[in-house]
């Protein structure tokens, strides 16, 4: 008989390890090390779906694109199978299933694919439930069956959440199944039998194999249950959605282990105590990682906002530390706005504190703001953040930050109705940023009437009045020194 393999799983990285450690060696992580034994077997969805052709089962009559189609789907487990030559191996015909929450789709990359698994990771209270509810229902307007596995919730209290929200005509609430259930084995003999489009299972770290003995959330029954997801999703041709929190490090507790089993790993962002939440794809098998989905939480659920949320208005009364800047996220160009505040600080202990931006790229601009703006910033405080909780990473917000701690300290007001644009090198330079076209357009659209911009980037805008610049320095004398407003 084969010997049952035993290894020491991290929480934090998931990286596997022979025998236990105080420290996880790949991520430094103390304590994080846990006991995991590969559980004996046939999985549960070699045991429910044992072929996928087979569709004895109801199947869902919404299913046009030939069921079950999705990845996977029509493989024998009895025929192992054979190298074929790349050219050879059938095109995949199943189209996607738009959620019609398009701000949802946009980020999927034009919606869900058959067969595919995604995991939803977010704090907890961020939302998740409801993006979830809101998603399923609207699938139902297209003759479509979702099941909602819930393992936090009673089925009433979905209920009680789905009348808050806004239903569309079109939705047909009894194609959407509530199956109130944290044991895995039924929640997939109910998917099996039921055959839906979509499965979402709420919440990961609270379902359990019940012939597995390890508490539901360990790290025996996350990698099981999630593999066994996967496994279910391929064979049948059903797409899933793993619902798993994530705690305030960042960590998707956990399932971060979980990422490199399913084929999209979307992050529900934003700050609890403000409206705004976003949506992006951190990992995506079947399309881009760059889109982001920008939603607004109101009383009847969340709504899909256009960008005009994320900034202040243009044309708002100038205020220093407060910059507008054209920035990027997938295919869409959106103009946001960074903040910055500077306060008195103690020598050789001043904060820097930074929200939706790159801590360690702010502390380079603070430093280059010292070096070749003649800033003294060594005393102060600084506070950078991005308005409305989106995350900026891009170096071409680089002008925008600095010119927000400058203007900040300087107590310069920013000129009304002007954006900043530009990547600002180690010696102080401007360089160009990729796109700049879409960024004007982004700028021109909100109403923007001037752009600061990198002297190799000047271009002739009939509309725009473009203002460009080489260096840093040259970039703080754009702003306002006659009417200190801070
Ligand atoms: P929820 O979806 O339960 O979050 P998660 O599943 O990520 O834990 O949503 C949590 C918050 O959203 C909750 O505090 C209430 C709020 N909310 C609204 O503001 N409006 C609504 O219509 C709904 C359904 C929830
Ligand atoms: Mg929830």
């Amino acid at each position: 008989m084969a010997k049952t393999r035993v290894s020491f799983l991290c929480s934090a990285c998931g990286s596997d390890q022979p025998k236990w450690l105080g420290r996880c060696p790949e991520c430094g992580g103390w304590n994080t090390l846990e006991r995991f034994v590969e559980p004996k077997g046939v999985g549960l969805a070699e045991a429910l779906v044992p072929d996928a052709d087979d569709s004895g089962a109801r199947a869902d009559e919404g299913r046009e694109g030939g069921s079950p189609g999705g990845p996977g789907a029509g493989r024998r487990p009895s025929a192992p199978p054979r190298p074929i030559a790349l050219h050879e191996v059938p095109a995949d015909a199943a189209p996607r299933i738009p959620t019609g929450l398009a701000e949802f789709d946009r980020v999927l990359g034009g919606g869900v694919l058959p067969g595919s698994v995604i995991l939803l990771g977010g704090e907890p209270g961020i939302g998740k439930s409801t993006l979830l509810l809101q998603a399923l229902l609207s699938i139902t307007s297209r003759d479509r069956t979702a099941l909602y596995a819930t393992s936090e919730e009673s089925a009433q209290q979905l209920k009680l959440r789905s009348e808050r929200l806004q239903p569309s005509a079109a939705q047909d609430p009894s194609r959407l199944l509530v199956h109130a259930d944290s044991v895995l084995n039924r929640i997939l003999e109910q998917a099996a039998r039921l055959r839906p489009s979509l499965l979402a299972v709420d919440s990961i770290q609270l379902v359990a194999r019940h012939d597995i003995a390890a508490p539901p959330g360990s790290i025996t029954q996350l990698r099981r249950c999630c593999a066994d997801l996967v496994s279910f999703a391929k064979r049948s041709g059903c797409a899933v959605i793993i619902v798993g929190h994530v705690t305030k490090e960042g960590l998707l507790s956990g399932p971060k282990m979980l990422e490199h089993l399913v084929d999209v790993v979307l992050s529900f962002e934003g700050d609890r105590h403000h409206l705004h939440r976003v949506v992006r794809a951190t990992k995506n098998r079947f399309g881009s990682t760059q889109e982001v989905g920008l939603f607004e939480m109101t009383g009847q659920g969340l709504i899909e906002v256009d960008d005009s949320a994320l900034a202040l208005d243009a044309s708002a009364a100038p205020r220093a530390g407060s910059i507008l800047v054209p920035t990027l996220a997938g295919s869409r160009s959106m103009l946001a706005e960074i903040q910055a505040l500077t306060a008195s600080g103690f020598l050789g202990s001043a904060k820097r504190k930074t929200s939706g931006l790159d801590a360690s790229r702010v502390g380079m601009l603070v430093a280059v703001l010292e070096k070749h703006a003649g800033l003294r910033l060594a005393d102060q405080d600084i506070f950078v953040a991005s308005a409305g909780g989106l995350r900026i990473t891009e170096p071409a917000v680089d002008l925008g930050v600095a010119l927000a701690i400058a203007g900040a300290h300087l107590r310069r007001a920013t000129p009304a109705l002007t954006a900043f644009v530009g990547e600002i090198s180690l010696a102080g330079d401007l360089r160009p940023v990729r796109q700049i076209e879409s960024r004007l357009e982004a700028a021109r659209r909100r109403g923007v009437r001037t752009v600061v911009l990198p002297a190799a980037q000047a271009v002739e805008d009939p509309n725009l009045r473009i203002v460009p610049v080489k260096r840093i320095s040259e970039a703080i004398e754009q702003l306002d020194a006659s009417s200190p407003n801070s």
